[in-house]
């Protein structure tokens, strides 16, 4: 097994590979003057299992495409499989038809990665599961939810009140109060699906006092989050942190969520950004040696 260092990861890929202790396959890569993308492998994958570690968070269609493009590279030289290990899976929220007219952007996403050599896949919370089972290999989604509890458990926040701000990401609030045994609860959330508003409300909810962690998948403009402290503040909360997954962090995200009365955001490096306090690698090395070894 060799690790091809991604360039949208190249601090990841390089802990997982010292990790997972197999051999790095360092990347040459380029934009050229019209904005194409180039790439090419700085050593030989011939005869080898190629693993890619490559996330897809902004600019997602370039850091696509050279995923894309280093699979096919890959292929091409020889590599007898090749594993993509896509920390943040780009376009997984758009897993249905929505609205009448739209695509499903997801399976457009594992269609593409397909026909460019992808055997394989292995991502971090992926939205929803479920996407997944329609790519055309195998694809599967790890969760870091354990990872980011430790984190506060060595904080020193055992029991604290786990919230999921909706109760579709109820399964990552439970498997966090699974590691820091607190509460758990969830909010309702609505989305207008035209305008992309949310509305949240905190019916039932017992916080007063408490030290609340709202975990989620993804952290992007902050609404969620910042709707989901405001609630908590207004029922008494004593201190409230967030963690995620994917701290896409958009614009003034950071700032507007600690306004809002948050007091640390927590992410992992599947999207590098300053709230990446928690690695993934410990994580995808696991499961690269349960690939090597089966
Ligand atoms: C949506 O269902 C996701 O789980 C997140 O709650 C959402 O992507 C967060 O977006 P934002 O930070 O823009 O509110």
């Amino acid at each position: 097994m060799k690790i091809i260092i991604g360039p949208a990861s190249k601090e990841l890929a390089e802990k997982v590979a010292e990790l997972t202790n197999a051999e790095k396959i360092p990347v040459a890569y380029k934009t050229f003057p019209d904005g194409e993308a180039y790439v090419r492998l700085e050593s030989s994958v011939q005869g080898e299992h190629a693993v890619i570690v490559q996330t897809t968070c902004a600019p997602q269609d370039s850091n696509l495409i050279q995923l894309a493009f280093l699979a096919d590279a890959a292929r091409r030289n020889g590599a007898t499989k090749v594993t993509a290990v896509v920390p943040y899976l780009a376009y997984a929220r758009q897993d249905k038809m929505f609205l009448q007219g739209e695509n499903v952007s997801i399976e457009t996403v594992g269609g593409m990665l397909a026909s460019a050599g992808v055997n394989e896949l292995i991502t971090v919370n992926v939205h929803q599961a479920s996407a997944l089972a329609k790519f055309p290999f195998s694809a599967r989604s790890l969760s870091a939810i354990p990872l980011l509890a430790e984190y506060f458990v060595s904080k020193g926040m055992r029991k604290a009140f786990v919230l999921s701000p909706d109760k579709g990401a109820l399964h990552i609030a439970q498997q966090a109060q699974l590691v820091l045994g607190g509460g758990c609860g969830h909010l309702e959330k609505q989305r207008d699906r035209y305008t992309g508003k949310t509305s949240q409300t905190g019916k039932g909810l017992d916080v007063k006092g408490e030290s609340v962690i709202i975990f989620d998948d993804i952290i992007s403009t902050g609404g969620t989050i910042v709707g989901a402290a405001k609630i908590l503040r207004e029922l008494g909360a004593a201190h409230v942190y967030t963690a995620c997954v994917h701290p896409l962090l958009i614009g003034d995200a950071e700032k507007r969520i600690l306004d809002a009365g948050v007091e640390e955001i927590v992410g992992t490096d599947s999207v590098p950004s300053g709230a990446s306090k928690v690695s993934l690698a410990p994580l995808i090395s696991k499961e690269l040696k349960a690939l090597k070894s089966g």
